[in-house]
């Protein structure tokens, strides 16, 4: 039984733990949280510890894992304060918002010898995750084009994710999801080049982004998340090809609410017609959690979710905000 202790118990960390209560070999020991009414209530209704600082929790539980789950702006401290006491953690995305921090966090998870596992949960998600085999097993013929689209109104729970500078903005709040799987995908775009909208708190939440990788394929990747209201949270992946396309629709409810009964609809589309591709409506977020905590029980690191993907996301969102904010194209360099 693998005991952890989740940070923030906010929408992310109440995800987490119903689905660590769903889990046989997980037991969730300990909420840690500086707002003491909510650590309480989230204690009560998950039944474990409740703590308002981490360092409590060492001397007197047996922790096997740390799941941070805090504001963005917050992971890198929070990452190296628990690698000093745990082997393995689990991070809510984005990691990070400069490379700077992630090289900083990097170096002590490399001194500390713990192993990180972040929640790119598009890399779970099943509709992408059957994009990515229907890509792979070459049914598309030469890829010519993607277009991948995110589009929400913005976050209603928690008034940090206004902040550029605490959330990164639409850019590396929604933007990145995306991003994240295309470069997982093909690897580093040869270019970048992107325009949007900032707002007064220096958020980027307008998002237009056009990559070139290798083999000349293009992508055109928006994010928005400023919406208007009652625009359902929509997500789409179109991947044009010379002898098929596949196309994925999502529409749930605000903020993705009610994502169980959202309209998904995937589908190939070829010479020989179309076809419905059947899904089974798994948890994206069950999905990834599963992963990690087999790879904790193995003792070893996501081949999915690997660090230097991390990395390589992580310099492709530098080269479009060098975009966005100097409004040329930035090059990456072919083959990288
Ligand atoms: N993977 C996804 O689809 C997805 C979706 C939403 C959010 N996220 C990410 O998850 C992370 C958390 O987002 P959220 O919506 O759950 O945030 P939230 O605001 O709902 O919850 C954050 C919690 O952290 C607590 N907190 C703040 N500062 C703290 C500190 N110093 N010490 C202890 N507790 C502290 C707050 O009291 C709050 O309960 C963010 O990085 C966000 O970008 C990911």
């Amino acid at each position: 039984m693998l005991r952890v202790l989740i940070i923030g118990a906010g929408f992310m960390g109440q995800t987490h733990a119903s689905i660590y209560n769903s889990m046989d070999e997980v037991e969730l020991v300990s909420i840690v949280d500086k707002d003491k009414e909510k650590g309480e209530k989230f204690a009560k209704e998950y039944n474990c510890l409740y703590s308002e600082d981490l360092l409590d929790n060492f001397n007197s539980e047996t922790i096997d894992f740390v799941d941070i789950c805090l504001p963005t702006f917050l992971h890198e401290e929070y990452i190296i304060k628990a690698s000093e006491h745990v082997r393995y953690i689990i991070c809510e995305k984005p990691i990070t918002l400069s490379i700077n921090s992630l090289e900083n966090i990097f170096q002590v998870l490399e001194k500390n010898n713990t192993k990180l596992y972040l929640g790119q949960v598009l890399r779970f998600w099943e509709e992408y995750v059957n994009a990515k085999n229907i890509y792979e097993t070459g049914r598309l013929g030469k890829l010519r084009y993607i277009e991948a689209d995110r589009l929400s109104e913005p976050p209603s729970w928690s008034s940090w994710y206004k902040k550029a500078s605490k959330s990164g903005g639409g850019l590396f709040d929604l933007h990145l999801h995306d991003i994240d799987f295309l470069v997982y995908l093909f690897g580093k775009p040869v270019t970048v080049y992107a325009n949007g909208i900032k707002d007064e708190n220096d958020a980027w939440n307008f998002v237009n982004t056009s990559m070139t990788f290798n083999g000349n394929v293009i992508a055109s990747i928006h994010g928005i998340i400023s919406m208007s209201e009652n625009y359902p949270f929509t997500m789409k992946l179109c991947m044009v090809g010379d002898d098929a396309s596949y196309e994925y629709e999502m529409k749930a409810g605000k903020n993705l609410e009610n994502r169980e009964s959202a309209v998904r609809r995937a589908s190939v589309y070829s010479k020989n017609g179309i076809e419905e591709i059947v899904t089974y409506g798994v948890d994206a977020y069950k999905s990834e959690l599963k992963h990690f905590v087999e790879c904790i029980n193995e003792n070893r690191d996501s081949e999915i979710v690997s660090l230097k993907s991390i990395k390589n996301t992580m310099q492709v969102m530098e080269a479009i905000k060098e975009s966005l904010e100097m409004g040329r194209i930035v090059t990456l360099g072919a083959g990288i």
